[in-house]
């Protein structure tokens, strides 16, 4: 940048002290069909719309863009430890094959505006139908291929998709996990039904193919691969995409992002979070179906012009299925990664190998890993940091965010990270501590808050929950009583350095393994079973995984309870239900029965008591509580 501050807490003062200038200067590195007349029109807050009257498109500067200067080079390589399949397609290749699946939607009825849900495994055509709809303008909602019918039908309905692209099975340990009959199962739940189901065919699960509705990307791309379809030009504001996730109520959110601001703020990162060139590979172990394969599996490298990784298996198996706990690393010396981004939980994995692994390639490339989505613990930052012996960069940000909150901006001035600690207000974020019952900001190191952010929010940021600008306003913009900021709904402090240090969540989400859930979700999936009459679910730490969903169910006869082996039968039916509903990654750790949950006097669920009671913390203040004999009940159970 011309006129770039030489210093981060310059860059940072800037942003917030005059976002139009600042923000004027990252818009440049993106390409725009038309400029814009307004780099920020905050009129009606909370919403924000950024570079109003520019046009753009997130596939044109994803692909097309890169067609001039690096056409040859690799764009997307597909990695599968599961099939074995290793494939790079070139920034030519990606446009071929973008083009084909944009035709291929647009033959199935896809217009400017529709949606399109996609449910797959991480293949490469998952990435092909996102930048497809990006191309077309279509609304992209990809649904994680991990959730079950229950929670895909609910996704369903309310993004109501004019065709559903998804694929006969994904795999995970070599085992396939058929789509298809989910897929049709969601398809029947739901009141909104697609026009039309395209599906990748990797013969791995059989599909039974409904006539007139169903049909093969094989044979669709065969009909259109010459295709030729332009980027769709966008106005800057229009909806790019929707992602859902879990909050405090059991209905998912659809997180609504728009096109140039996302595109402005990913490139902005690409530049000076990752510090990732052009050339150079970028490797994202996380899934499309989560906000960070969004960000930093699809879009944010291939628009900073580097080769992304899209790896489908575990990080401990080996790409002829056999165990092998440095499959990763082998990819960072093949393909030459120079930023790598996972989770906390996936190095915690890793931490059970062999050490010696890390020492068997070549990781000379890698310049930094970055990791997010949970805490980051001392120790295992300690032995990875040690371990690949380069900077390791805890960030922390979440869906509804796009792109990193908190972090270190090493592309702009090189800072040191403390352990435990994200780091420190990215560029434009007006990050603040409140205090949780009076609101007021919290000026002191150690004083733990609230972390709000004070709007407008930058670019990048969610527009509002798709359909629901009123649940928008009152779920994230209301919850401090007399002012209108945006809620994290996560617990923080700061030091006297400014660095912030976050403490968990102050609503009802856990993180289990780095995947967001809400337990409320969970509660009502179990609150279905015949038998159950009551149920609360609380996140409960756990050394891998981070969080554990823990059940505590009191059934409507009692007397089942007691006998052994009807609870265990009846936990492992519950389990099975969870499992049918929302999909394996919900499924409670434990279902324990008992015959009273504890409530305040006025009926409120104690979860936090609950949770604390689990891990063997104080249950705090409880005054307010029924019944001290329920708590004692979740006790005794959790202790034997
Ligand atoms: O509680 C915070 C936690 O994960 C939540 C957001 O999850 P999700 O929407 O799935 O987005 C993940 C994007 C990386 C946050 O509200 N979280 C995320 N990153 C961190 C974190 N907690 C502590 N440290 C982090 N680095």
């Amino acid at each position: 940048m011309s006129n770039a501050p030489a210093n981060y807490a310059d860059f940072y003062r800037q942003s917030i002290d005059q976002p139009d200038a600042f923000w004027a200067e990252q818009s440049r590195l993106i390409e725009w069909h038309k400029p814009f007349d307004r780099v920020c029109n905050y009129d009606n807050p909370p919403f924000v719309q950024w570079f109003e009257g520019g046009e753009t498109n997130l596939c044109h500067n994803a692909v097309d863009r890169h067609l001039k200067d690096r056409a040859d080079q690799a764009a997307l390589i597909a990695v599968s430890s599961e099939t074995g399949l290793e494939k790079t397609y070139t920034f030519k290749d990606l446009h071929l094959e973008v083009q084909r699946m944009a035709a291929s939607l647009k033959a199935l009825g896809v217009q400017k505006g529709d949606r399109v849900l996609i449910y797959m495994p991480m293949i490469a055509e998952a990435a092909f139908a996102m930048l497809a709809c990006a191309r077309i303008g279509a609304i992209h909602c990809v649904v994680f291929g991990g959730f079950a019918s229950g929670s895909l039908a609910a996704r369903i309905e309310d993004a109501t998709p004019k065709v559903i692209v998804s694929a006969d099975a994904g795999s995970r340990g070599g085992r396939a996990l058929a789509y298809k009959p989910l897929l049709d199962e969601a398809i029947r739940l739901s009141n909104h039904k697609p026009e039309a189901v395209l599906l990748a065919n990797r013969k791995l699960a059989p599909m039974a193919i409904v006539a007139g509705r169903d049909h093969l990307w094989d044979d669709l791309r065969a009909i259109h691969l010459d295709a030729q379809i332009p980027c769709e030009w966008l106005d800057s504001t229009a909806i790019s995409y929707t992602i859902y996730t879990s909050g405090t109520t059991g209905k998912a959110k659809g997180v609504q992002r728009d096109t140039g601001g996302y595109a402005v703020a990913l490139a902005a990162s690409m530049k000076h979070i990752f510090d990732g060139r052009a050339g150079e590979t970028f490797f994202s172990t996380s899934d499309i179906g989560w906000v960070v394969g969004h960000s930093y599996i699809v879009y944010g490298p291939l628009i900073g012009g580097m080769a992304t990784i899209l790896y489908e298996g575990l990080p401990t198996q080996g790409m002829d299925g056999k165990p092998d706990g440095a499959i990763w690393w082998s990819l960072v010396e093949k393909y030459r990664v120079t930023t790598m981004f996972s989770a906390p939980t996936a190095v915690r994995v890793l931490k059970k190998q062999d050490p010696a692994l890390l020492k068997k390639y070549n990781l000379s490339s890698l310049r930094a890993l970055f990791l997010a989505g949970e805490p980051l613990d001392e120790p295992t930052a300690r032995w990875i940091s040690e371990g690949l012996n380069v900077p390791i960069i805890d960030n922390y940000w979440q869906t509804e965010s796009g792109w990193p909150i908190l972090t270190v901006a090493n592309g702009v001035e090189k800072k040191a990270s403390k352990f435990g600690s994200p780091g420190v207000p990215m560029y434009g974020y007006n990050v603040k501590l409140l205090h949780e019952s009076t609101g007021e900001e919290l000026t002191v190191p150690g004083e733990k808050g609230v972390v709000v952010l004070d709007g407008p929010t930058p670019p990048g940021f969610m527009q509002t929950i798709w359909n629901d600008d009123a649940r928008f306003v009152n779920t994230y913009w209301k919850s401090v009583p007399g002012r209108m900021v945006y809620n994290t709904f996560d617990w923080g402090i700061r030091d006297k350095d400014g660095y912030y240090f976050i403490l968990g969540r102050t609503d009802d989400v856990i993180n289990v393994a780095g995947h967001r859930l809400g337990t409320r979700e969970i509660e009502e999936s179990i609150s279905g079973h015949l038998q159950v009459a009551e149920v609360a679910v609380v996140g409960v730490a756990d050394a891998l995984k981070g969080q554990v969903a823990m059940a505590f169910v009191v059934l409507k006869d009692a007397s089942a309870s007691q006998d052994s082996a009807v609870s265990l039968k009846l936990e492992a039916e519950i389990m099975k239900r969870v499992d049918n509903d929302l999909g394996a990654v919900a499924r409670p750790a434990r279902v324990r029965f008992v015959t009273a949950l504890p409530k305040t006097r006025s009926g409120k669920l104690l979860r936090r008591a609950i949770q604390a009671v689990c891990e063997g913390r104080d249950a705090g203040d409880l005054t307010t509580m029924d019944d001290p004999a329920a708590l004692q009940q979740v006790k005794d159970l959790v202790t034997k």
